[in-house]
């Protein structure tokens, strides 16, 4: 059988445009700070706030998340300018979810609510302790965030006990010291908003306006393309070979229910399956139901099980390793643009998994026979695919098969023999939300 030549049909039937796998997975950046974070002032923080505007300025491939808390302080027992306690930025709900993100940035800007009198103290010792104890925390992270130091905004006008003299005249000059004694990366928002300041405020002349947040935004921009290549470098570097996955569940539903949902959904939510759902969907597919035999839940003509199951994830596609229960990663980039129809309104792009199912030719052993070599191929793989899909209709999850993806560009990245060709995929997520 001549494999290219097998492909170069498949790749034909499907006819496609062309277009190439998209880089990595968007690299995430924490906004960590108080209300110049958050946005307060902002005409709509949804679009307005310096996180909202970075994230238009940086455009896909990263990921921007505001992380900002009102009256904030880098001081643990941080407290309102009337004495409340409780504004320690550790306390705040957004310290846990920023570390939760694994983010790999970390834009931390805090320090102006320090400056109150209550916070700051006769000299700044405590704020300053603190400060460092909270970069530190990001950076003992696994993996470690790059901590970007952005140094407080000037304050045009003293309000809320928030005083200029203390942030232009003590707290920025700390900044920029401790930034260059650590290493860390800097960001002067000070001197920024400072030089655009005329136009930049609203009235408390704390927060800034649109435009002011623009200024900080694109300092910040500037800062993060400087930085792109080495950050992903890092994310490659720190990309695991090797993803063993909890043992797998089977489906509580009985079939007759299953069956009875089974159906194609093509709404998708981005929401990531967790390594326990990925477990239980692959054993679904195509695992081990019988170990002591080495047989499968899909049936494979003569037993040859030569259909390779393949999850194409925004962080990079897995081989599907049975009896180690375990993704073995193939490549960094995502793939999952090379299934379904090409184009921004490709669902297969809006759903966490695309499954691809690849027959290993040599291992199916039909080379003489090829009519019989590409039936049962295409039928092997279609078992698999209705695994996943009574899966999924027993676990709530959406699923549509595919006939339409890139053999040859999937076999590329992959980087398959000509003896292994891609036939197949399936885009598997939650249900997009209503
Ligand atoms: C071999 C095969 C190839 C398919 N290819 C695609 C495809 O490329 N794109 C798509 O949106 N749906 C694809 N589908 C899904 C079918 O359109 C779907 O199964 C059909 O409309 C029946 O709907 P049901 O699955 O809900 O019963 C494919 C299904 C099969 C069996």
């Amino acid at each position: 059988m001549k494999y290219a030549s097998f492909l170069s049909v498949l790749a034909a039937g499907t006819a496609l445009a062309a277009g190439g796998a998209e880089s990595g997975a968007p690299l995430v950046v924490a906004c960590v700070g108080d209300s110049i974070t958050y946005g307060h002032g902002a005409s709509d923080r949804g679009s307005k706030s310096y996180p909202a505007q970075l994230q238009a300025l940086l455009g896909e491939g990263w990921d921007v998340r505001n992380f900002g808390h009102n009256a904030r302080t880098a001081l643990d027992e941080g407290k309102e300018w009337n004495g409340q306690g409780g504004m320690g930025y550790r306390k705040s709900p957004e310290f846990a979810k920023a570390k939760d993100a694994k983010p790999d940035v970390v834009l931390f800007m805090l320090g102006t609510n320090d400056s109150k009198p209550v916070n700051w103290g006769e000299d700044g010792a405590g704020v300053k302790r603190d400060y460092a104890k909270l970069v530190d925390d990001f950076l003992a992270l696994a993996p470690a965030p790059v901590v970007v130091v952005g140094v407080s905004p000037f304050v045009k006008k003293d309000s809320f006990s928030i005083r200029e003299k203390i942030v232009g005249g003590d707290l920025g000059p700390w900044q920029r010291a401790f930034a260059a004694e650590r290493g860390l990366p800097l960001v002067d928002a000070y001197e920024a908003t400072k030089a655009a300041a005329e136009t930049s405020y609203i009235g408390d002349g704390v927060h800034p306006n649109d435009a002011g947040y623009g200024v900080i935004a694109a300092a910040f921009a500037s800062k993060l393309r400087e930085l792109e290549p080495a950050l992903r470098e890092r994310r490659a570097a720190a990309a695991p070979a090797k993803i063993v996955l909890p043992a797998p569940k089977r489906a509580a539903m009985p079939l007759g229910e299953a069956l009875a949902k089974r159906a194609t959904h093509r709404a998708f939510s981005a929401e990531p399956l967790s390594d326990q759902e990925l477990s239980d969907l692959l054993w679904a597919a195509n695992g081990y139901n019988r170990p002591e035999e080495k047989k499968r839940t899909a049936p494979t003509a003569i037993n040859r099980q030569e259909v390779d199951l393949y999850v194409c994830r925004a962080d990079g596609a897995f081989l599907y390793d049975a009896a180690e229960n375990a993704l073995v990663r193939v490549c960094k980039d995502d793939l999952r643009g090379l299934t379904g129809r090409p184009g921004p309104n490709n669902f297969a792009l809006a759903a966490p998994v695309a499954l691809v199912y690849t027959i290993d030719f040599e291992r199916q052993g039909m080379q003489g026979r090829p009519a019989d070599s590409t039936k049962y191929a295409c039928v092997d793989c279609g078992f698999v695919g209705q695994n996943v899909y009574l899966h999924c209709a027993a676990t709530g999850l959406n699923t549509v098969f595919l006939g339409s993806l890139k053999p040859t560009e999937i076999a590329a990245a992959l980087g398959l023999p000509e003896t292994r060709v891609p036939l197949f995929a399936q885009t598997v997520g939650k249900p997009a939300a209503e």
